[in-house]
Formats: structure tokens, C-alpha cells, sequence
């Protein structure tokens, strides 16, 4: 069970990169491939790609979330409890509410959801990255 625990970790983190790529997809489609002309087949593509991403955003944390779900059943039934990763589950669970309220409520205009969402995802890093550094204590 210690393979299979980590392995849910692992992928719960593949998981949150899926989720947060939709930040630098969009940065570099602004820095670099707006620019270049319409008929261009690499902007047609990236085009493509960024739609991609970002319209399957939510499910990507959706999906993310079940991941979490199961490393959390297996390691309080087979390991113990941890502070870093409760710290790290609830930053999750906060941001997926927050995500939802700006997508179904707010209709995804930006506003101050969109600030503490973006915020949210930075403190997700530090406290994933702490967490695995700890080796899951
Ligand atoms: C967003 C939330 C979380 C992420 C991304 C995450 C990720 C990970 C990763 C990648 C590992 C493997 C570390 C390694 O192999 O060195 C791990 C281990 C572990 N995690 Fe989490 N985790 C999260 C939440 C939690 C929660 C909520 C708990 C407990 C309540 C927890 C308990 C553990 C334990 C006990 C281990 C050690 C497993 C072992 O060595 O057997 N994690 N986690
Ligand atoms: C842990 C989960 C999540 C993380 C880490 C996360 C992270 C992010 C980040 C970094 C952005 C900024 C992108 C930008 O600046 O354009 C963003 C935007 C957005 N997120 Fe999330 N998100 C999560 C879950 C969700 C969920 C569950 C939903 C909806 C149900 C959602 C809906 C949105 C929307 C509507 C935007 C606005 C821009 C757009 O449409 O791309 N997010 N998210």
C-alpha cells in the first residue's frame, strides 16, 4: 500500500500541473502567438491546444479532486495523518469552490474571485511542494 499511496500523490500532483497550465498556456499565447499572422499554422495549432486547456479547466480539477480523494482514504487507513497534506487538501477544496462560483455564478468574468483563485493556486504549490518534501509528514 506504501507504492500505491505514493502513486495516488504523484498523480494528484500531474494532475494540479494539468489544472495550473491553463496560466502559463495562456501568458505565452499573449507573449509570443498573438503576434504572429492569422493564417499561420502554428498559431492555428496553439490556438487549438489553448482551447484545449482551458476549456477543460475544471475538469481536469474535477478529476484531480477524486485522485485526492483516494490518497486520502489510503494513507489514513495504511499510513497517518498529515499536516502538510491537510494544509495542501483544503487549499484544493477551497479552490475547486471558488473555481465553481466563478464558473457558474460569475459566468467566468473576472472579478476578485478571480484574484483569490489565482492566489489560492500559488499557496497550492507551497504547501504541495512542502508536503513532498516531507516526504507526506
Ligand atoms: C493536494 C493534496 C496532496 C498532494 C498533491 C499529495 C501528494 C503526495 C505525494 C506526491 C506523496 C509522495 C511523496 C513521496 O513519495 O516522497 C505523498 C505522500 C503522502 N501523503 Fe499526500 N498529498 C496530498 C494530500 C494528503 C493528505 C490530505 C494526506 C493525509 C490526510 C496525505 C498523506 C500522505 C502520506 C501519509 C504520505 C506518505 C506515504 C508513504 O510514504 O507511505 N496527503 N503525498
Ligand atoms: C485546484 C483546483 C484549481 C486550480 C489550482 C485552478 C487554478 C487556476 C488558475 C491559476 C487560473 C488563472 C488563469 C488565468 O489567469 O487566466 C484559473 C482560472 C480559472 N479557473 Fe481555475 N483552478 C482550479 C479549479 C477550478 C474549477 C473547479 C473551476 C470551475 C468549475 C475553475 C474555473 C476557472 C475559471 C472560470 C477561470 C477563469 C479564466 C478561464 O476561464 O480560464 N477552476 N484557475
Amino acid at each position: 500500500m506504501h507504492d500505491s499511496g505514493s502513486l495516488f500523490g504523484w498523480l494528484i500532483t500531474a494532475g494540479f500541473l494539468l489544472t495550473l497550465l491553463n496560466y502559463p498556456v495562456k501568458l505565452v499565447y499573449r507573449k509570443f502567438v498573438a503576434s504572429r499572422p492569422r493564417e499561420s499554422k502554428f498559431r492555428r495549432i496553439y490556438v487549438k491546444f489553448q482551447r484545449f486547456i482551458v476549456s477543460n479547466h475544471r475538469f481536469f480539477a474535477f478529476f484531480t479532486a477524486l485522485l485526492l480523494l483516494t490518497h486520502v482514504i489510503i494513507q489514513m487507513l495504511y499510513r497517518w495523518f498529515s499536516w502538510t497534506g491537510l494544509i495542501a487538501a483544503g487549499s484544493m477544496v477551497a479552490n475547486l469552490l471558488i473555481g465553481s462560483y466563478g464558473h457558474y455564478i460569475k459566468k467566468r468574468r473576472p472579478s476578485a474571485w478571480l484574484v483569490v483563485h489565482r492566489a489560492a493556486g500559488l499557496l497550492l504549490i507551497a504547501a504541495i511542494t512542502a508536503h513532498v518534501l516531507k516526504g507526506g509528514r
